[in-house]
């Protein structure tokens, strides 16, 4: 193994598991995870940080996807400690080994930044979605000034070595009203105490229209 497959099999999911767990980046989670209910699948499920923000009570089934085995043995861990049914996969966004019109309910945070195809993984979400099944989504992405853009674009390609192909320039709501969804907006801002280029959040439901 090469020194960059070693950096993203063990140093990525350390970096990630411990970036994504700010208290900022907490918050949001908190605003959008509690909402799912019926059968959830979450998109970008390594890490498992989301799951203490599952209420087993509302959810019916919880499966999970990942390529990362690293992210994928947290999620795992998670789960026992947890102590609740899951069906956690590995394998990518852009080709989901599950049924059409599967599930009630996609949990997606801080995934479509790092997706090979921000539109193949938004399709494939729309597709194992039940009719007015809801995608709740909290993700950072394209800033809104001028001046963080700049930034954005002169940082990303050194940003997606090291952060395990994360893009700062990829916008979040408009890309997923794209991809055939009734978005509401819940929420968007810079994260506190994080740098502009990376803290521009966006947090909402969106509902598969059609
Ligand atoms: C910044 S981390 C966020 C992890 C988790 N969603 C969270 O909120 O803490 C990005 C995640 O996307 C996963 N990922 C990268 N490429 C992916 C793909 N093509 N399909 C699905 N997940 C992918 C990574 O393995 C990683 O777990």
């Amino acid at each position: 193994m090469g020194f960059a497959s070693w950096y993203d099999a063990h140093v990525v999911p350390r970096f990630i598991k411990c970036a994504c767990s700010s208290a900022a980046i907490m918050k949001l989670r908190e605003k959008v995870v509690p909402l799912a209910s019926g059968d959830v699948f979450e998109i970008g499920c390594g890490g498992g940080i989301n799951q203490q923000y599952y209420d087993p009570a509302r959810i019916t089934r919880y499966a999970g996807l990942d390529p990362s085995a690293k992210g994928l043995d947290f999620a795992r861990g998670e789960a026992a400690r947890k102590g609740w049914a899951t069906d956690i996969r590995q394998g990518f966004g852009e080709a989901i080994p599950f049924e059409d019109a599967s599930f009630d309910c996609v949990v997606c945070t801080f995934t479509l930044c790092s997706v090979d195809s921000q539109a193949g993984t938004i399709a494939e979400l729309r597709r194992i979605l039940r009719p007015g099944g809801r995608l709740l989504y909290a993700e950072h992405g394209r800033a809104p000034d001028a001046n963080v853009r700049k930034w954005q674009d002169r940082i990303e390609p050194a940003w997606k070595k090291l952060a395990g192909g994360c893009h700062l320039t990829r916008p979040v709501a408009s890309e997923i009203e794209r991809g055939g969804f009734a978005v509401e907006r819940l929420g968007e801002r810079y994260s506190p105490k994080t740098p502009k280029f990376a803290g521009w959040m966006e947090w909402g439901v969106a509902v598969k229209a059609g």
